[in-house]
């Protein structure tokens, strides 16, 4: 597996995160510098690092800067409440952002003044250390699918398509979506991946297929409608996708088209799995249409679109002037049209029982 790190520590210089800004990819690879809460609130927001456990993990290491930033002029409950908030207003639908921020801020609070800055940095190295092994174990449980779906058909390819770029790009490593695709083209199957581009931000086409550019992985970049005729004509074994918020009821919210995806899965017998790690399930809501928030992001983002032109990233205007674009970033899939969840624990049925069968803790 080629190692693309997606947020460390400078190790020379402790007040330093790195991240790729994949507003770059995949033309060039940026590593940015974050010194300061306000640049991993942006990062976030801006879309320089996106995917749900990556969210998660650049919030933990925001709020790691906020501690070093501190300089104990201003009451430090305050203070937090307010970079949390900072971090916080930045993007709704992935669940990790919250959850990642709540496990940070339980241990500042908990710790001695003069230990904050190490509590904050452990709390951020957990999670990012928590979320590649539960990644890791996403692929280990999903390669059984794949594993089931080549018994079927021996020596024949396996076509898996996937939306949006649920991989390493998305995670600390391995990906959710993407880490059973790893590890079956380790273990020598035969795969080949339908890429959706993904428009309007086209996280398909510009970081999934780098991906697996990357790893040697077979791979043809489709347009997001053209799932639903491979499907009808036999040419989809199994579509894998990631998840930005996961309610307890199995209703699954991912990149806006996820759903049609999952429509046309259903209505031709191909399986829909979603793989999640434990950060992104959200035990406080059930019902994924209604409480689930959508983010909107600016229209402009459909009007117009980005590429590489001239050696240099670019965004072209595709509409007349006077057109509008609408932006919903997600979609919720229903979770009767989800064939199984594949968490790190195991895969089990989208359903409240299924997913509290793996997390007996969801319970409480
Ligand atoms: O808007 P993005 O690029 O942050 O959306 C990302 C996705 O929808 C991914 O599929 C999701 O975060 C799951 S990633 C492991």
């Amino acid at each position: 597996m080629t190692p693309i790190q997606t947020i460390w520590l400078d190790p020379q210089d402790p007040t330093t995160v790195w991240i790729i800004d994949q507003r770059a990819l995949p033309h060039e690879l940026v590593h940015e510098p974050l010194k300061t809460t306000a640049q991993a609130a942006v990062a976030i927001k801006e879309m320089h690092v996106r995917g749900a456990p990556l969210i998660g993990a650049t919030a933990a290491w925001g709020l790691y800067l906020a501690m070093l930033e501190y300089q104990g002029a201003v009451d430090f409950d305050n203070y937090l409440a307010q970079v949390i908030d900072q971090l916080q207003n930045t993007r709704p639908t992935a669940v990790d952002l919250f959850n990642a921020l709540e496990a940070s801020q339980l241990s500042i609070r908990a710790a001695a003044p003069h230990d904050r800055v190490a509590v904050a940095r452990q709390a951020a190295e957990d999670f990012a250390t928590a979320s590649a092994a539960q990644c890791r174990a996403i692929g280990v449980h999903g390669l059984e699918v794949l594993r089931d779906i080549a018994a079927t058909k021996p020596g024949e390819t396996i076509n898996i398509l996937t939306h949006c770029n649920a991989g390493k790009l998305a995670c600390i490593d391995y990906g959710t979506a993407t880490a059973p695709i790893y590890l079956a083209h380790e273990k020598g199957l035969p795969i080949h991946v339908w890429v959706d581009e993904t428009r309007p931000r086209n996280q398909g086409a510009r970081l999934t297929a780098y991906e697996l550019a990357a790893a040697g992985i077979p791979h043809t970049v489709i347009v997001d409608n053209l799932g639903g005729h491979l499907m009808q004509h036999g040419m989809v074994d199994v579509v894998f996708v990631g998840t930005d918020r996961t309610t307890r009821q199995g209703d699954v919210a991912n990149k806006i088209g996820t759903y049609l995806k999952a429509l046309a899965a259903h209505d031709n017998g191909v399986p829909f799995y979603v793989g999640l790690p434990t950060s992104t399930i959200d035990w406080t809501i059930r019902d994924g249409l209604r409480e689930i928030p959508i983010e909107e992001r600016g229209g402009d983002e459909v009007t117009h679109i980005q590429g590489r032109l001239d050696n240099k990233n670019q965004w072209v205007q595709l509409t007349p002037d006077a057109s509008p674009g609408l932006n919903y970033g997600f979609d919720v899939t229903p979770a009767r049209l989800v064939t199984g969840l594949i968490t790190e624990r195991g895969i089990c049925a989208a359903s409240e029982e299924g997913l509290l069968g793996l997390f007996p803790e969801g319970e409480g």
